[in-house]
């Protein structure tokens, strides 16, 4: 449940434009939505731009309507495709970018993805003088200045349901098994993943454990007749695939433990009812944002309420992991 801002209208829009962007998210789809029917149902037009920004600076747009968003809240991936573009961090291409939507009368873009994507929105805006407003789109939940993203629920309990099945052949067989979690950098999916999942130990980058140490538990805890099997939730970090290298090294120390690398599961899917409420309401409050006059900023949730968050602080500053939730799941299961 979430608490929506009151915001009165002192601008008005023509057309706007919406697009995806990086890596794709569960959600993206109600949040086009959210943005689509919100602005046509206060009259403004809206334009749905192809494959983010590369779309953008190649004019890939259309036109939608109400019917362009039917049946899609279920649905995982984007309508409107997703895309990386280096051409982007030019400065020129932004300011093509921002006369092409000036040329067919769009005062505005709604970007939803993740933090590369709103460093793009940020600087967007701030060199053009387009008003540009962003979502937060991705399973990562590494976005700073809102206590959820769209689509992180949906990978969270992704990938439980795959760790669930894993479970059963790991005590079948008496293995420790590696399961790598996506979350570049981060340990927010791993930490949720592996405390739902109760699992028996979770290696996050913002807490690094020794190989040594590791294996010194494993042993101790089939010693002591608590573990002969177990899963150990792993967040990728900067390099997808790196479990197999642990896996190695706890070879070395006599473990001889199975890796699943659960990797793009994690972003398919249908969104879960978490993440279709968050991402409607979002799509439909950068709507009523954008008509209040704001601009250059991202639309978060804190503590339930809806707010808008500068798109400067977005990208200039790195959410933590709690420290009390990260010592809950690092230690309750052993
Ligand atoms: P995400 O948005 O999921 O974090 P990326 O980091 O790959 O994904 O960024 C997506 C896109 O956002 C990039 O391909 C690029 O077009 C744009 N972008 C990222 N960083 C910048 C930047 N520093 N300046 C301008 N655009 C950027
Ligand atoms: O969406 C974020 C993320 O899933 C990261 O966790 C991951 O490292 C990255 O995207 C991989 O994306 P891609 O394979 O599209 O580059």
């Amino acid at each position: 449940m979430y608490t929506l801002p009151s915001l009165n209208v002192e601008k008005q829009y023509d057309a706007i434009a919406v697009l995806t962007s990086g890596g794709d998210a569960p959600g993206m789809n109600p949040a086009i939505r959210g943005v689509v029917r919100a602005a046509l149902r206060q009259g403004i037009r809206v334009f749905g731009i192809n494959r983010g920004y590369s779309g953008l600076i190649a004019d890939d747009m259309e036109e939608m309507n109400s019917s362009s968003v039917s049946n899609i809240v279920q649905r995982g991936g984007t309508i409107l495709k997703s895309d990386r573009c280096e051409a982007f961090k030019d400065p020129a291409v932004r300011a093509q970018a921002a006369e092409i939507l000036r040329r067919r009368g769009i005062g505005a873009l709604v970007v939803i993805g993740g933090d590369g994507s709103l460093t793009g929105a940020h600087l967007l805006t701030q060199e053009t003088g387009l008003d540009v407003i962003g979502l937060p789109g991705t399973i990562d939940n590494d976005i700073f200045g809102t206590d959820d993203t769209i689509g992180f629920d949906t990978a969270v309990n992704t990938a439980l349901e795959a760790i669930d099945r894993i479970r059963d052949t790991a005590t079948s067989h008496e293995r420790h098994f590696l399961v790598e979690v996506m979350g570049r950098n981060s340990g927010f999916i791993a930490v949720h993943v592996g405390m739902a999942a109760g699992a028996e130990m979770v290696i996050v980058p913002e807490r690094m454990i020794e190989v040594s140490r590791i294996s010194q538990e494993l042993a101790e805890s089939r010693r002591a007749g608590t573990g002969s099997s177990g899963i150990i939730v792993v967040a990728e970090g900067p390099t997808p695939g790196l479990t197999y290298r642990l896996a190695e090294q706890l070879r070395e120390h006599g473990q001889d433990p199975r890796v699943c690398i659960l990797g793009h599961i994690q972003r398919g899917g249908s969104p879960t009812g978490h993440d279709r409420v968050l991402a409607t309401c979002m799509g439909a409050m950068a709507v009523s944002y954008l008509q209040a006059g704001y601009d250059d900023i991202m639309v978060g949730v804190r503590n339930g309420r809806i707010l808008d968050v500068p798109l400067h602080d977005v990208i200039s500053f790195r959410k933590g992991l709690d420290p009390t939730l990260l010592d809950l799941a690092l230690q309750i299961h052993r």
